[in-house]
């Protein structure tokens, strides 16, 4: 890659150093030389909107907004004279007085960029009348709310919506003083293509966008910024938590401009709201067969004699452990230690063994020593494929962040995306092609793909495999003119294939091996491919192989140590292994059918009351902070294991 030119300007009468290709706004941040901004923000494109950042360039008629104007070598630049200072002033008071900026109602008073600046240029009272127009308040998406009043056109939000979340919902309508943020074709938010990922929000510089979650519950410089990675799925995304007086204020990207910038609903607001209920004290099953609160010695006691017994009583394998792979490294390695070492048992599985048992299965079927999990594409891959093929996934739901990438790739560099899945799919609707075959025709479509793509025969690894056009078609109910065109679509392009539940769920590997095979053959220089794993650390669990190879269903355990943490989906398989235990330990957040059904419930702090090492779906090694102190009299689930392993390696030694 060439290296770019140095340039020199003079700025404020210094010598500064920039590179070509910069703007004048560029080389005064580099060089710690500040200018006012308000309709800039870094990562999107400057469109000089709002006229604060305007200097005097020597040789130009009039003030130019820095924020457009390219850099050359040798510019004179001047950001601060008496003129400069009482045209900023000028356009704060014009922006004040052409809508509603009443700071002591507003939800970002104290945290408004705005605000701020106006108190720079001490505008203690603007000099023009108010306007006041009456613009509308749009409150039925269930996170934000648009008050149009505090809106200055800066299109912040616009360009996020647009060149960061990929998703286009934002644009303006209308126009002069009528003009506005629309979404869609001026529908209410709530009603519109928007994903609530809440980018816009933490673009906006005002009060103009706010959230219904986060509002008046405490300003920016009352509250603790913490950074931290937000557990709920295999993205990973980089989270910066707002923290007053114990309780979450406001959670934002850490780097909103960049990929995994925008969050999605459930990262940025359900984890500041959320209503399930809390499990904040042991509790245990009485001899009249009531739950009821327990000390944690009881509690601890009873699991401790409840393994004991069963350990005399009956096979060590009698024993299982299960534990949900939203549990850090640390969690899930002393739970299969304390399983394996204290406890004496094989019997342990991650509540998504399953999905991995599936995939390297498949991997291994696929008979390709190159394939292993570590050989995965990072999400980034996505930004540069030509061709984005997701087979039985749909991440605007599962994965939102992934799916950005792919909306992303489509805007910035024209990819085709390509949804193979026969169930309802939300990124389907916004695809070039979306397949949807029957039910059970999913395998022959991809096969028929993959034959197509190859070309020739030979360079499958299991022609016996290949299935024809024809076949696939009947077998799925598709055309097979659409099939062949779908293939035209894959074919000698960047593909990157991006598979999640609809594959992993069905327990087929050779649906896996399929899927790989096609990811093989569609790039020449290696298959390009992408698990969308089903929890926040599934990548580090699978690592730490807490998989015993099969499964703990096929042990019939009598006795389950359920780790399910604050996982709030329960899969059916945990439901009927509880059904199935005699005795059953539930170590949980809040309150579910297994916490219900269970002799002994542990309470377990919640994601932002732990810390630890999460590896993202694409291998990255993120680490959460606690952000929270605990209720009071709460564990932390390493303590609650090493009790337990001190209780029962005490009775061990006993004579
Ligand atoms: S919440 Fe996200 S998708 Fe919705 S308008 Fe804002 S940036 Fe766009
Ligand atoms: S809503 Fe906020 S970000 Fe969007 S144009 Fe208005 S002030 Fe700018
Ligand atoms: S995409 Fe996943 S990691 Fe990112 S904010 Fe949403 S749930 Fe959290
Ligand atoms: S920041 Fe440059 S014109 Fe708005």
């Amino acid at each position: 890659m060439s290296e770019k030119k140095e340039i020199t300007l003079t700025i404020n009468g210094e010598k500064v150093k920039g590179n070509d290709g910069d703007t004048i706004l560029d080389i005064c941040r580099a060089n710690n030389i500040y200018v006012p901004t308000l309709c800039y923000l870094e990562g999107l494109s400057s469109v000089g909107a709002c006229r604060l950042c305007v200097v005097e360039i020597e040789g130009e008629r009039r003030p130019n907004p820095a924020c457009t104007y390219p850099a050359r070598n040798g510019l004179v630049v001047k950001t601060h004279t008496e003129e400069l200072e009482k045209y900023r002033r000028l356009i704060l008071e014009l922006i004040f007085t052409e809508r509603n900026h009443f700071c002591w109602f507003c939800a970002a008073s104290g945290d408004c960029e705005l605000q701020s600046l106006a108190y720079r240029y001490q505008m203690d009272h603007p000099r023009y009348p108010y306007t006041f127009p009456s613009l509308a308040t749009d409150t039925l998406n269930d996170f934000l709310v648009i008050d149009h009043n505090r809106c200055i056109l800066c299109g912040r939000c616009v360009r996020v919506c647009n060149e960061v979340v990929g998703n286009h919902t934002l644009d303006f309508g209308r126009r002069g003083w009528r003009t506005t943020v629309i979404a869609d074709l001026n529908q209410a938010l709530g009603e519109s293509s928007c994903i609530s990922c809440g980018a816009c929000l933490q673009a906006c510089p005002t009060g103009a966008i706010f959230s219904k979650v986060s509002a008046y519950r405490g300003r920016v410089e009352e509250c603790q910024s913490i950074q931290s990675v937000c557990s709920l799925c295999g993205v990973g995304c980089d989270i910066n938590v707002l923290v007053k007086d114990n309780n979450i204020v406001r959670i934002d990207g850490a780097n909103l401009t960049s990929p995994k910038g925008p969050l999605c609903n459930r990262g940025r607001f359900l984890q500041v709201h959320n209503t399930a209920t809390r499990i904040t004290a042991p509790l245990m099953v009485d001899k009249a067969g009531i739950t009821q609160t327990a000390s944690w010695e009881e509690a601890l006691d009873s699991v401790a004699s409840a393994i004991k017994d069963y350990r005399r009583r009956y096979k060590r394998s009698s024993i299982a452990g299960l534990i949900s792979s939203i549990c850090p490294n640390e969690t899930v390695e002393a739970f299969a230690r304390f399983m394996r070492h204290t406890v004496g048992t094989s019997s342990l599985d991650i509540v998504d063994g399953k999905a991995y048992r599936t995939l390297t299965q498949g991997i291994k079927a696929s008979g390709k020593s190159i394939l292993r999990l570590d050989t995965e594409s990072p999400l980034e891959a996505i930004l540069g494929a030509s061709c984005v093929l997701v087979v039985g996934a749909d991440p605007l739901e599962s994965h939102p962040v992934a799916a950005c990438y792919m909306l992303r790739a489509r805007t910035h560099n024209r990819a085709q995306l390509v949804v193979i899945d026969s169930q309802d799919n939300c990124l389907g609707s916004r695809a070039d092609v979306w397949l949807q075959p029957n039910a059970g025709g999913m395998d022959m479509v991809i096969r028929a793909l993959a034959g197509l793509v190859a070309n020739k025969s030979e360079r499958l690894d299991q022609p016996q495999k290949v299935t024809s056009v024809a076949e696939a078609a009947q077998a799925s109910g598709l055309s097979p003119a659409l099939i062949t065109q779908t293939a035209d679509i894959i074919r000698g392009g960047q593909v990157v294939v991006v598979f999640g539940d609809g594959i992993l769920d069905k327990r087929d590997p050779g649906l896996v091996t399929s899927v790989l095979e096609l990811a093989s053959l569609a790039n020449t220089d290696g298959p390009k491919w992408i698990s969308l794993k089903p929890r926040g650390n599934s990548r580090g669990a699978w690592g730490v192989g807490v998989d015993g190879g099969y499964g703990i269903a096929e042990t019939r355990p009598r006795l389950l140590y359920l780790l399910l943490a604050d996982d709030g989906y329960i899969a059916e398989d945990c439901l009927g292994l509880a059904e199935q235990a005699e005795f059953l330990v539930v170590q949980a957040s809040y309150v579910s059918p297994l916490t219900q059904a269970a002799d002994v419930v542990l309470p377990s702090p919640i994601w932002a009351g732990r810390a630890g090492t999460y590896i993202s779906l694409d291998g990255r090694v993120g680490r959460s902070q606690r952000v929270l102190e605990p209720p009071p009299g709460m564990r932390d689930d390493l303590e609650i294991i090493a009790e337990l392993a001190k209780r029962l390696e005490k009775r061990r030694r006993m004579p």
